[in-house]
């Protein structure tokens, strides 16, 4: 990062000129106006900076991104190498280029060896975009027309362009735009949210076996796949319970039905394993990717397929209807060797799983486990929620969850920290570089923004 950096404007002129032509997300853009957005303009591994000198700790990776922290010269060096060698070129006129080539030989290199091809993109929501015709493709291809049903989730998040957010499961979403057809939601398995005195084990076998009564209730020779995140992210860090997603895993299999692991959050070292499925030990047909595949330096995502589906497709399928103009883009494509081969020298996902990650989960758990405003602790390695509840004992949430969550977020920034508020849960993410000091930081810096919202509530 530039820490000499000057402020080249006033902040209240950053602001007038967004307010005057930029429309932000997932905001209310006349109430944000109003207050005007922090003018952020750089970062140090976890912390950023804003142009009146404020210093955070991120405690988010950005949006779930910069697994690296910020200020890598490797990831830019990277960059520059190859703008000046190579800038652009496409995959469409029978063409390919050294770095899209590298990057998948690192990429299958750390994957399980049962995925085979990447198909890549910009973004996660292009990912699960290029999800949909794939699958229905690969049905096409082996004489199945008819399977086209998606069945997502409630609550689920695999994007904001249209068929994505209709698989994800944000109903506020779907009434912007509407949705496309032939897909379907089930439940999310959000056992602190059931009405009900199921032990997390039955939950989870409930919260699976709707996906084999909707299954049926469509016709399993109707249904293309299954698509979730292993763990929900934007919609709580959900942690599903241990019985979930192998009772998820059978149905599939049972049914012929695709599982569509979104890795968009999970994948690249978040949960101390390389892919969020390995930490829950099923094995998907096909995985999205995008943000920690480049740190979030640069904009690249992807869908992997597994060696199955791509012969199938390769094999058989002929044309492959589907391209975009920067598809495995050369300098995304080099910024993510950069950052793969970062996160795998500096032993930084085993560092997650055998050092940080615990050592996150256990700070919390001794800070949170008997705090007053909160229900549940959850997650792994470098990922976690706070459950905010009114009694934990007979998991009662709050009537307005959504408002407490994100004053206590508002607090955290007031206190020099960035954590998220998701509904009724704080959510939490930090780069996996942390170090036990920067986890700390983070600890401590939420412990007195959750503190100081109990005692606007009065619980504490
Ligand atoms: C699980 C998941 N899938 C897909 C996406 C969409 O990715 P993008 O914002 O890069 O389009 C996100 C973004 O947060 C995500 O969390």
């Amino acid at each position: 990062m530039t820490t000499d950096y000057k402020p080249q404007r006033e902040t209240k002129d950053y602001q007038a000129a967004d307010a005057a032509h930029h429309i932000h997300a997932f905001l209310d853009q006349k109430a944000l106006n109003e207050e005007g957005p922090r003018v952020i303009v750089g970062g140090d591994r976890l912390h950023l900076w804003d142009n009146d000198g404020n210093r955070y700790l991120d405690g988010m990776s950005g949006l779930w991104c910069t697994n690296l922290g910020y200020g890598r010269k490797d990831l830019a060096a990277a960059a520059t190498r190859q703008l000046e060698q190579l800038p652009y070129y496409n995959m469409f006129f029978h063409t390919t280029h050294p770095a899209v080539v590298e990057l998948s030989e690192l990429l299958f290199s750390l994957l399980p060896r049962h995925y085979s091809h990447a198909i890549y993109t910009n973004s996660g929501s292009e990912a699960n975009e290029v999800l949909i015709r794939t699958v229905r493709r690969y049905w096409q291809v082996l004489g199945k027309p008819q399977k086209k049903i998606m069945i997502g989730r409630w609550n689920g998040y695999h994007g904001s362009t249209l068929a994505a957010s209709a698989m994800g499961g944000m109903k506020f979403m779907h009434e912007m735009g509407g949705v496309i057809p032939d897909v379907a939601h089930i439940d999310e398995p959000y056992w602190f949210g059931h009405e009900g005195n199921l032990t997390p084990a039955e939950f989870g076998l409930r919260a699976a076996r709707q996906l084999e009564t909707k299954i049926l209730e469509l016709g399993a020779e109707n249904v293309a796949a299954f698509i979730a995140e292993p763990f929900q992210g934007a919609g709580g860090m959900i942690f599903p319970p241990e019985s979930y997603w192998p009772q998820i895993q059978r149905i599939c299999r049972k049914y012929d039905v695709l599982l569509c692991a979104d890795e968009v959050i999970g994948g690249f070292g978040r949960t101390g394993e390389w892919f969020a499925h390995q930490h829950f030990d099923f094995e998907p047909d096909t995985l999205s990717i995008a943000k920690g595949l480049t740190s979030g330096y640069i904009p690249m995502g992807g869908l992997i397929l597994s060696r199955r589906m791509a012969e199938v497709l390769v094999e058989q399928g002929g044309v492959f209807a589907h391209g975009l103009t920067y598809s495995g883009h050369p300098v995304a494509a080099a910024v993510a060797i950069a950052n793969l081969t970062a996160l795998r020298d500096e032993g930084v996902v085993a560092q997650v799983k055998n050092d940080t990650g615990p050592y996150l989960q256990q700070c919390l758990r001794e800070v949170f486990g008997n705090h007053p405003l909160v229900g549940e602790i959850q997650g792994v390695g470098l990922v976690a929620a706070l459950q905010f509840a009114q009694d934990k004992a007979t998991r009662k949430r709050f009537a307005n969850e959504g408002d407490i969550t994100w004053r206590c977020r508002t607090i955290g920034f007031e206190e020099g920290v960035i954590i998220r508020s998701t509904l009724g849960r704080m959510i939490m993410a930090p780069a996996l570089i942390a170090t036990r000091g920067e986890i700390d930081e983070l600890v401590g810096k939420t412990k007195i923004a959750v503190d100081r919202t109990a005692q606007e509530i009065g619980v504490l």
